[in-house]
């Protein structure tokens, strides 16, 4: 694996892991998987990324965009890295230099450092950004839990303002607000932003978005609601509620961190994103991928699995005009958060070499309407 100087800070990885784990993230509520094939012990490794056929052409011929989440300095230092990413997505997100704890962590003083390099990396290949995200409790740095809440809505105001400003018409999308239903109650989750602010924090943001880049579209984004469960009703009355009041929110994010063990319905996907749809919200897969460790058997049939569960989720947003994009949590094994949040593991679509996976030609397959 090619050195990569600088990974993507891994923060509170205990609170994260055990709020997904609460949530049933990548497991519970699902399908559990029928048969699981049998296959040799040691799977033959597919092509190098420069030798497969971009995925961004078959995902276009969809109608579709495809995406993944990248960190500066990979893109910078690694031309394997930054190869693969120019070549095969043209939807980036940044994993995590657009958030509000790296491009503001003194109080005033922004560091678009990494935010610029990826939205121009991004340009230079004829890509578009999704920037992400603009409000998340899990990455808000010190100095904001400790203003007034006069304060706070001067910062918020601030940052929202700055931020989606500097990035207007540059960005095709923002996630607004990220992550703001409560897995136990299904309500507010009790954040900086709800006790400062009040449960009208997220109307607020998105307003603030709009009045900052008319132009883009201001989404909503969580996981654990990809399917119809309690998450995904609360979600879809939370962005029903906003929508009926004239909030300006236009889109509605599935995180999709799933365990190919036992995940949600292709069926129960595609109706949950027809219900988004028909709200007149356009709708992404926002950061899909696919633990694998807890699947039964060796690692073709682990690949094997995994691939299916791409194809299933890529063949549910096919089903909704309005499912526009499919984005990866990055795009290659040798990068993942999953290893350092919930153990090691191998959820993208290439290798740690940046040979195609089956998952790979899972979701092209169906983009290409095999
Ligand atoms: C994660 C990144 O992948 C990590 O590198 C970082 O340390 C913490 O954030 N849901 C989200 C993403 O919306 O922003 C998170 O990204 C993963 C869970």
């Amino acid at each position: 694996m090619p050195p990569v100087s600088r990974r993507p800070p891994v923060v509170a990885a205990a609170t994260l892991a055990s709020v997904f784990a609460l949530a049933g993230c990548g497991g519970g509520g699902g399908t559990e998987p029928s048969a699981v094939p049998t296959a040799a012990a040691t799977p033959t490794p597919g092509p190098p990324w420069n030798e497969v056929t971009p995925l961004r052409d078959a995902s276009a011929s969809a109608g579709r965009l495809v995406g993944a989440a990248v960190y500066s300095s990979g893109l910078a230092t690694d031309a394997t890295y930054a190869g693969a990413a120019g070549r095969h997505f043209d939807y980036l997100t940044a994993e995590w230099e657009m958030k509000w704890d790296p491009v503001q962590k003194t109080q005033g003083v922004f560091d678009f450092a990494g935010a610029d390099a990826i939205v121009a990396f991004a340009e230079a290949r004829g890509a578009q950004v999704k920037g992400h995200a603009l409000l998340w409790h899990g990455a808000t740095p010190k100095w904001v839990e400790s203003l007034s809440p006069p304060e706070l809505r001067i910062a918020v105001e601030d940052h929202i303002r700055t931020v989606a400003g500097r990035y207007r018409r540059r960005v095709r999308a923002w996630d607004v607000v990220n992550e703001a239903i409560d897995d136990g109650t299904y309500g507010l989750r009790s954040t900086v932003f709800s006790r400062g602010l009040g449960d009208d924090y997220v109307a607020v943001a998105f307003r603030l978005a709009r009045r900052a880049d008319p132009d883009a579209e201001l989404i909503y984004n969580d996981y654990g609601g990809e399917g119809l469960n309690r998450k995904s009703d609360a979600i879809y009355a939370l962005v029903k509620g906003l929508k009926e009041r004239g909030v300006p929110i236009d889109g509605v994010g599935l995180q999709m961190h799933v365990n190919a063990a036992s995940y949600p319905s292709a069926a129960d996907v595609a109706a949950n994103i027809r219900r988004l749809a028909d709200l007149g919200l356009q709708v992404n897969i926002s950061e899909m991928d696919v633990q694998v460790r807890n699947v039964p058997g060796d690692a073709a049939a682990k690949l094997a699995r995994q691939r299916q569960v791409y194809r299933e989720v890529v063949a549910a947003c096919l089903t909704v005009p309005r499912c526009e994009a499919v984005t990866l949590w990055g795009f290659t094994d040798a990068h993942s958060w999953i290893d350092s949040f919930f153990g090691a593991d191998d959820p993208l679509v290439f290798d740690e070499q940046y040979r195609a996976k089956p998952a790979f030609y899972g979701m092209q397959d169906v983009f290409l309407g095999r």
